[in-house]
């Protein structure tokens, strides 16, 4: 699978970020993207070659947790710093410039972390120019740099280290701190000084740009071909489908599968958007009875997943066959498929330990025999781009907002066995749960909210009889990118509506909880 990064035109000219596995580099590569310039990463031991290739006008090098005196510590090739292309290092990027340039760098007995003071030198700065003389800035760094490398001159500095350096000349620029947190004060500022001042990138990089140049790249591609799709109900199934489609109009086959695992009216409904509103072509296929059988007496999470993903497969592969051997006009070639830009980086694993945690996330790759090439026309994007492109594609609000669903559906918040009658008591439960959350204007300010259906019996009363039903759990989280979340502070009245609702509305169920955990220890999903 190549990567099609720098193949559009308003991909050139970007900013390559070279990732030494910072916690924030996904974020500076977004905060470039936010001022209209396209940035990749790679990782720090990306050959010139593939970096040449991009064609860009800067690059930063970013963070990381290690010191450049580990005997394992990240490396460029320091002729990174010799190709005429202007650089920033940021943190340990900036230790990585000082040490290969013959700079003196050693640990510190105190690892600063956290906010601390910037204080400017009196000397011109092409990235600090015209800032106050103090500012708070986010630190985060082990080593310490206690003597520049020849050519360099010092432009800030904070009461325990050398925090900023530059040397004009070979336009290597370098911070201590992390300009690409919003708790720097003219972060922004400094990343667009770079940007504009120094490397003079263009500001080009828009969705209206991207949707154009990916339409065209994806009709060059498929040529007179055919291309089936896999949609989810999701924001990038969607998209993805509705940008082909742009392309390639109705030589473009969507199949939507129902497991019989998704929220109440969910299928129908998405289905009806799909092809009215969006005008798809698009085959639905009810396999919610063959997952309900093959799902009996199954209670492990992890075999849960598997079975599910396994007869995905199965039913998405069974309606390509059939489309394959039915179409009168030209073969299907294509695939296409929603995979972002954090879903690639982590498959080339530049992001260190953290890669593998969302991997169990996939629904599972396609048969091997199946001879589909991919079209992935959103890998080069962060999910806000998404949005973003979802929007100027004139997809509908509520797709564009709607709140992120597990592959596996209901089965993950269903603990223990699935059974129809379950699955109807917890699928009524979670629509009070979206109603309520609605109603409250809440839906589009938080990540996530949904219901869990417990398979723990307690006691209740209702009216003069005893009952003993099972439990529903109500979690409700913010994020920023699901890799942390905090549980949200609701109003008690809101709570109050939804446990009353559910007790009532909900046969069978008998108590309601509010699950206070966050994220980490807790995972946003139970199982
Ligand atoms: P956790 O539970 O790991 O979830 O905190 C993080 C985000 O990922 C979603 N999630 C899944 N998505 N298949 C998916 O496509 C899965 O198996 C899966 N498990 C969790 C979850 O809803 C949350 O947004």
């Amino acid at each position: 699978m190549g990567r099609q990064q720098g193949k559009l035109k308003t991909e050139q000219g970007g900013i390559v970020v070279l990732d030494f596995g910072g916690q924030y580099t996904q974020l500076i590569a977004r905060r470039v993207r936010e001022q209209q310039v396209f940035s990749a990463i790679l990782p720090c031991t990306a050959a010139l070659g593939e970096i040449r290739k991009l064609e860009p006008a800067g690059i930063i090098l970013s963070g990381g947790p290690s010191s450049v005196y580990d005997k394992d510590a990240p490396k460029c090739d320091p002729a990174v710093l010799a190709m005429g292309i202007p650089v920033l290092g940021i943190c340990y990027g900036m230790q990585w410039i000082s040490k290969t340039l013959d700079g003196r760098v050693e640990p510190v007995e105190r690892r600063e972390y956290g906010p601390a003071q910037l204080d400017l030198e009196q000397t011109e700065s092409e990235i600090l120019a015209n800032f106050p003389r103090t500012m708070r800035i986010w630190a985060s760094h082990g080593d310490n740099v206690l003597a520049l490398p020849p050519g360099f001159h010092l432009t800030g500095k904070t009461a325990n280290a050398f925090a900023a350096m530059e040397d004009p000349k070979r336009k290597i620029y370098a911070v201590q701190f992390h300009p690409e947190v919003k708790h720097t004060e003219r972060g922004t500022e400094i990343l667009r000084n770079f940007l504009f001042k120094v490397c003079q990138a263009e500001p080009k990089w828009s969705g209206a740009a991207f949707i154009e140049e990916s339409v065209e790249a994806i009709r060059r591609k498929v040529g007179a071909h055919r291309a089936i799709c896999g949609l989810s109900g999701g924001v990038d199934s969607t998209v993805a489908a509705a940008l082909v489609h742009r392309a390639m109009g109705d030589r473009l086959t969507n199949i939507f599968v129902n497991t019989g695992l998704l929220r109440k009216n969910e299928f129908e409904h998405t289905l009806e958007m799909y092809r009215e509103r969006l005008g798809l072509r698009v085959i639905g296929v009810d396999a919610s009875e063959r997952f309900l059988t093959k799902l009996k007496g199954v209670a492990d999470p992890e075999k849960k997943r598997k079975i599910i993903g396994r007869e995905f497969i199965a039913a998405f592969a069974k309606e390509a066959e059939k489309l394959q051997k039915g179409e009168a006009h030209g073969e299907i070639k294509f695939l296409v498929q929603g995979t972002l830009y954090p879903d690639v980086i982590e498959s080339v694993s530049v992001k260190g330990p953290s890669a593998t945690i969302k991997s169990h996330h996939n629904v599972g790759g396609l048969p091997e025999k199946m001879p589909f090439a991919l079209v992935e026309p959103l890998r080069d994007l962060f999910k806000d781009e998404v949005r973003r492109i979802g929007r100027d594609l004139g997809l509908p609000q509520e797709i564009l907002v709607k709140h992120p669903f597990p592959g596996p559906g209901l089965a993950v918040r269903l603990l223990g066995e699935i059974t129809a009658e379950s699955l109807v008591k917890l699928r009524e439960s979670d629509a009070i749960v979206t109603e309520e959350i609605r109603r409250a204007g809440l839906y589009e300010k938080v990540w996530q909210a949904f219901a869990v259906l417990l398979p723990v019996r307690s006691v209740g009363v209702m009216g003069d009889g005893r009952t003993y039903g099972l439990t529903v759990a109500v979690r409700v989280v913010q994020s920023d990118d699901a890799m942390t979340a905090d549980w949200v502070r609701l109003p008690g009245e809101v709570l109050e509506r939804i446990s009353a609702r559910i007790v009532n509305e909900v046969p069978g169920v008998t108590r309601v909880v509010y699950d206070v955990s966050s994220k980490p220890p807790s995972t946003i999903e139970w199982e």
